[in-house]
């Protein structure tokens, strides 16, 4: 069916309202201390239509932090900044 990717699916617990699905995609658009950044929560904004979006990885410790400007998820400043 043509228009298929439109439809609803059910994936497991989660109920995407149609087939398009982004896969994550790292950014590196932090603030300085790993902190999510008004242009992430933009970015996401603009791809809000997806059915579904996987986040970019998120660096849990100061040790697993993969590069420069990574997102991090370690303490308050950077848990504040994920909630725009
Ligand atoms: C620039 C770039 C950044 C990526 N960042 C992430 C990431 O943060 N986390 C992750 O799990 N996968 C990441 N990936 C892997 C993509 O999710 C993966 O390429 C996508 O699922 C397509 O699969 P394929 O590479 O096997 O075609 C990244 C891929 C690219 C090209």
């Amino acid at each position: 069916m043509h228009d298929a990717l439109f439809q609803p699916i059910s994936l497991g617990a989660i109920q995407a309202p149609n087939r398009i699905l982004m896969a994550p995609l790292t950014r590196g658009r932090s603030d300085p201390g790993a902190v999510p950044s008004a242009i992430m929560a933009e970015y996401y904004r603009q791809r809000a239509g997806a059915g579904l979006i996987i986040s970019e990885a998120v660096g849990i410790s100061i040790e697993g932090s993969g590069w420069a400007a990574a997102p991090g998820v370690w303490n308050d400043a950077q848990t504040d900044g994920w909630k725009p």
